[in-house]
């Protein structure tokens, strides 16, 4: 039996919460990056014994479409899924479902679920440092359920969500190099969507941008950001949805 860590996390927050649960297993599990575009997604080879953890944020409440694409390219081959979906403390509304959806149609056998909080990777000041210390018990102690669960053929509780799902959400903000960038390209080359040209990182192809926050997030400089207008707009629409802490749910 082999350990999987199939994982869409353009910030680094949902791969924290699925390494937390991965933490229960006794191996450490082999990474399948979807982030990644020059993955050959198709040549995983599962087995009917793996178990596979697939953990995708939640971007409106939905599978974001480029996960969803891609893990459409996997075959399940009948391995023992774990489903993971970690949103910014507001609602993951039907990314459960989507997700479970997605898994089965890949040929994976769900086993078990959680919805767990990371910090929101466009309003970073809500959720911040999370998953915390608290987040990660409860996950590892659920990572142990499920392992049981999954040795003794256990079966999944139904999930949240509704079907149909909810209409995917409007493109959210791109973010623009701002003075001081030196063109290094890095946001380029780590786009998952393969927006940003590695010739000129300031030509943003906005059709293809997915607002992950990922070229945020790697850029050497710290000089590509989101407008301060547009950023400021989405934390205040999100405050009165936000704010209150929200648990993991285990399901
Ligand atoms: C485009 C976009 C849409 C998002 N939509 C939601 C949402 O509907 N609900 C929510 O609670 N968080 C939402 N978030 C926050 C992310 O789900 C959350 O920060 C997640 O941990 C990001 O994962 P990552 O760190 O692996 O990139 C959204 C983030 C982005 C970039």
């Amino acid at each position: 039996m082999k350990l999987y860590e199939v994982t869409f996390s353009p910030t680094g927050g949902t791969r924290r919460a699925a390494d937390l649960l991965a933490a229960a297993w006794p191996q450490p599990p082999v990474q399948v990056d979807l982030t990644d575009r020059t993955a050959d997604l198709s040549a995983a080879a599962f087995t009917a014994e793996d178990v596979v953890l697939i953990a995708v944020p939640s971007y409106g409440g939905r599978v974001p479409a480029l996960a969803a694409r891609r893990l459409a390219a996997l075959h399940g081959a009948g391995a023992r899924a774990v489903l993971v979906c970690v949103y910014g403390n507001r609602a993951y509304e039907d990314t459960l479902v989507e997700l479970e959806d997605l898994a089965r149609a890949a040929g994976f056998v769900p086993a078990g679920a959680v919805a767990a909080v990371a910090q929101h990777s466009i309003a970073a000041q809500y959720a911040a440092g999370r998953p915390d210390s608290a987040d990660a018990a409860l996950l590892a102690q659920f990572g142990e359920t499920l392992c049981r669960r999954i040795q003794t053929g256990g079966a999944m509780p139904a999930l949240p969500g509704r079907r149909p799902y909810k209409k995917a959400g409007v493109s959210g903000p791109v973010p623009m190099p701002g003075a001081g960038c030196p063109a290094c390209g890095l946001c380029a080359v780590q786009c998952p969507a393969g927006a940003i040209s590695a010739k000129d990182p300031s030509a943003v192809d906005k059709t293809l941008c997915i607002s992950c926050m990922r070229c945020t997030a790697v850029c050497p400089s710290k000089v590509r950001r989101v407008n301060a207008a547009a950023l400021a707009a989405v934390g205040l629409a999100l405050k009165p949805v936000c704010s209150a802490r929200k648990e993991p749910e285990l399901f």
